[in-house]
C-alpha cells in the first residue's frame, strides 16, 4: 500500500478531485491510500491564523512556519519515519513521466501546498526534500500540482490501472507519442476508420501505429526525440564495442560532441538532428549487416535507419544539412588528429565547408 499525505489549506479539495475515477477506485481497492491533512488544524494561533505580513515589506501574506511544521511532524509520527516531502512550487524542477515512475517506489510521500505569497524559508529548510513544479506558470496554490502528481504517481504503481502494459506502452515511457485510435462506427461523418485497422493483419496493424507514433512526435513533440536516453546508450555501445582502441574511442566522441555544437549553432530542427547525432555514434561501424544489426538493436524506427545507413554508407556524398554538418565534424578532428598546415584547413574550409559555424571553428584552428 502507498500512502499519500497532502498539507494543504483545502483538504476538501484535494479529496473531491482523488476520490474520484481511477484514483479513487485505488483506494478503495487498498492499492493506495490519500489523506488531506489540514494545515490550519495545527495552528497555535487562538483566531485560527496561519499567515501573516512579509518581513521587509511587499504584497500578499506569508504562511507561518508553526503550523506547517506541526502538521509534518503529526504526518511524520503517523508514518513512524522521516519521509520524502515535496513542496509545489513554480521554482521546482519540472515534474515528467521519469519522476512519477520514480516516485511510485516510495512507500511514502507527502506533499506540501503552498498558498498566498509562499512559505517562511525556515519551515521549507527544515523539511522539504524536493521542490517540484507541474510546469513553467503561476496557479494560486499548490492543491492542484499535488493532485496532477498522485493522479500520475499513482497509474504506475502495480495494481492501479487495470492492465499493467497499458502504462508502460502509453506516451512518454517510449518517448513516442501515441498513435490515432479509433473506435465504432467504421464511418463518422463520411470519415472512414483506416483500411489497416480493420485487416486484422497484427503485424501490419503494430507496423502502422509505430509509423503513425513516429510522425506525430516529429510534428507535434519534436523535443522529445532528442532527449529519450538511446543517444547516451548508443555511445556506451560503441565505446565498449571499440574496448581498448583509444584513439576510435576518442575520435567518436569528439565527432559526436562537434556534431552536436554545429548543429545547436545552425538551429536544425529535433529531427534532423537526431538522425545527425545517430550517424555520428555509428559512422565507425561502415556498412552492411553490423551497422543494421546495431541500429535495430536500439529499436530506432525505419524512416531513421534508412536515412542513417545512407549518410554513414554514402561517405559523405549525400545531400542533405545532417550529412554536411557529419562531413563537417569529421573533417575538423581529422585536421587536429592528423596535424594539417593551416594551407590544407583553409582550402578544405573554402571548398567543402558550408555551415558558419564549422567555416567559424576552421578560422579558430588555424595556426597562425
Ligand atoms: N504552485 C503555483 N504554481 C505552481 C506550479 N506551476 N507548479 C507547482 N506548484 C505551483
Amino acid at each position: 500500500m502507498k500512502n499519500y499525505y497532502v498539507m494543504t489549506l483545502f483538504p476538501e479539495m484535494i479529496i473531491n478531485g482523488l476520490e474520484t475515477s481511477i484514483t479513487g477506485r485505488a483506494k478503495k481497492n487498498g492499492i493506495i491510500n490519500f489523506e488531506a491533512v489540514n494545515i490550519r488544524d495545527f495552528t497555535n494561533d487562538k483566531h485560527g491564523h496561519v499567515d501573516d505580513y512579509p518581513y521587509g515589506g511587499g504584497a500578499g501574506m506569508v504562511m507561518q512556519p508553526q503550523p506547517v511544521y506541526d502538521c509534518y511532524k503529526y504526518i511524520e509520527s503517523k508514518i513512524g519515519k522521516k519521509t520524502r516531502v515535496i513542496y509545489l512550487t513554480p521554482q521546482g524542477k519540472v515534474f515528467n513521466q521519469q519522476m512519477a515512475k520514480e516516485m511510485a517506489q516510495e512507500d511514502n510521500l507527502v506533499f506540501l501546498c503552498g498558498h498566498y505569497e509562499g512559505i517562511d524559508e525556515r519551515v521549507l529548510e527544515m523539511i522539504v526534500t524536493d521542490y517540484v513544479s507541474i510546469g513553467d506558470y503561476v496557479l494560486t496554490g499548490g492543491e492542484l500540482p499535488s493532485m496532477v502528481m498522485i493522479d500520475s504517481i499513482s497509474r504506475m504503481v502495480k495494481g492501479v490501472l487495470s492492465n499493467d502494459v497499458s502504462a508502460e506502452e502509453e506516451s512518454f515511457s517510449t518517448n513516442l507519442l501515441e498513435y490515432p485510435q479509433y473506435t465504432r462506427p467504421e464511418v463518422f461523418m463520411e470519415k472512414k476508420v483506416p483500411e489497416v485497422l480493420l485487416s486484422g493483419h497484427h503485424a501490419n496493424i503494430e507496423k502502422w501505429r509505430k509509423k503513425l507514433s513516429v510522425e506525430r512526435t516529429v510534428q507535434r513533440r519534436p523535443d522529445l526525440f532528442l532527449n529519450d536516453g538511446k543517444k547516451d546508450e548508443l555511445i556506451e555501445y560503441m565505446l565498449e564495442y571499440y574496448e581498448g582502441d583509444a584513439s576510435r574511442i576518442l575520435n567518436i566522441l569528439k565527432v559526436c560532441l562537434l556534431a552536436d555544437y554545429i548543429a545547436k549553432r545552425e538551429n536544425i530542427d529535433e529531427r534532423t538532428r537526431y538522425i545527425l547525432e545517430t550517424a555520428a555514434i555509428v559512422r565507425g561501424v561502415g556498412s552492411g549487416k553490423k551497422l543494421d544489426r546495431i541500429l535495430l538493436k536500439f529499436n530506432f524506427d525505419e524512416e531513421l535507419i534508412s536515412r542513417v545507413k545512407l549518410i554513414v554508407e554514402g561517405e559523405h556524398n549525400q545531400s542533405g544539412l545532417d550529412n554536411q554538418i557529419l562531413f563537417e565534424s569529421d573533417y575538423l578532428v581529422k585536421m587536429q588528429e592528423e596535424d594539417m598546415s593551416d594551407e590544407e584547413i583553409i582550402n578544405i574550409c573554402s571548398s567543402k565547408f558550408k555551415t558558419g559555424t564549422g567555416k567559424w571553428i576552421c578560422e579558430q584552428i588555424l595556426h597562425t
